[in-house]
C-alpha cells in the first residue's frame, strides 16, 4: 500500500487538491470502463461537493462516473439527516451525471435488507481488483472518536465483516445506519480519507503515529492492500496539535 499525507495551509486547498485528484484519476482510468466514486458523508464534504461542482464541472465526462455511498444514515431522501440529500444539493444537481449513473442507498428501508441489497447491486456494477469488487475511489471522513464511514468504535468488528455492507449503529444517537465494510474500504484502489480541523488533529496523531490505543479506531484500519492511502490534513489543525 501506497500512503501519503497531504497537509495544506487550508481547507479549501484541500478541496482543490482532492478535485484535481480525481479529475487525473478518471482521465487516468481505461475510455471503455465506469469510473466508481464511494461518497463520504458528514459536513466536510460539501465544500468538496461545491468546489467539484463549480470549478472542475467541465473537467469530468459524468456519463463515465458512477456514484456509490460508503454509508447512509437510516432516514429518507429528503431528510436533513441524509447524506444522497447533501450529495444532491451540493454535487448531483449541479453536474450532467446520468441518475441512471447514481447508486443510492435506501435509507428508508429496513437496514439489515438495505445492506445486502446494496452489496448485491455493489458486486453487479464494480469489476473485481483482487478478487473483491474494487471501487477506483473511496473518500471517507473520520470522526472525532476515530470513525469512519460508520463503522464506530464500539461496532469496530463490521470493519472485519465478510459482507460489503453492514447496518451499524450511532453510539449516542443509536441512529440505524448502512456502512461499507472493511472488505470495500481496503479493496479499493484509492482511498481519500479527509479528516482536517483542530478537533481531529489528536485522533490523527494518534492514527498516524501508532499511539497507544489506535488499533481500536476504525479509521486506523483504513488500509487499501493493493492500492493507495491518502491522508487529507491542513495546517491550521496540526498546528494545534
Ligand atoms: C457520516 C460520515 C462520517 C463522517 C465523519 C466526519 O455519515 O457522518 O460518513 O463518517 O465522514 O463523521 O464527519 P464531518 O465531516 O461532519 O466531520
Amino acid at each position: 500500500m501506497k500512503n501519503v499525507i497531504k497537509i495544506s495551509d487550508t481547507v479549501d486547498e484541500l478541496a482543490e487538491y482532492f478535485a484535481s485528484l480525481l479529475v487525473f484519476r478518471i482521465a487516468g482510468t481505461p475510455g471503455n470502463q465506469p469510473f466508481s466514486w464511494l461518497l463520504s458523508g458528514g459536513n466536510t464534504p460539501k465544500l468538496f461537493f461545491r468546489k467539484i461542482a463549480t470549478n472542475f464541472r467541465d473537467s469530468i465526462d459524468w456519463n463515465r462516473v458512477q456514484i456509490f455511498w460508503g454509508d447512509e444514515r437510516c432516514v429518507g431522501p429528503e431528510d436533513e439527516e441524509s447524506n444522497y440529500k447533501m450529495a444532491r444539493e451540493n454535487l448531483l444537481d449541479h453536474i450532467p451525471i446520468p441518475a441512471s449513473n447514481v447508486f443510492r442507498i435506501r435509507g428508508e428501508s429496513n437496514p439489515a435488507a438495505e445492506a445486502i441489497r446494496y452489496g448485491e447491486l455493489f458486486t453487479r456494477n464494480i469489476r473485481p481488483f483482487t478478487g473483491i469488487p474494487g471501487a477506483d475511489l473511496v473518500m471517507l471522513g473520520m470522526g472525532e472518536d476515530g470513525h469512519t464511514a460508520s463503522i464506530f468504535p464500539a461496532g469496530i468488528d463490521i470493519f472485519k465483516s465478510n459482507a460489503l455492507f453492514e447496518a451499524s449503529e450511532h453510539p449516542v444517537t443509536k441512529q440505524k445506519r448502512i456502512t461499507a465494510t472493511g472488505r470495500v474500504i481496503n479493496h479499493a484502489k484509492m482511498v481519500v480519507m479527509l479528516a482536517p480541523g483542530e478537533a481531529k488533529a489528536p485522533r490523527v496523531a494518534q492514527i498516524l503515529n501508532r499511539l497507544d490505543g489506535w488499533d481500536r479506531l476504525p479509521a486506523a484500519h483504513v488500509k487499501p492492500e493493493n492500492g493507495e492511502m491518502i491522508w487529507l490534513l491542513d495546517r491550521e489543525g496540526l498546528a494545534t496539535k
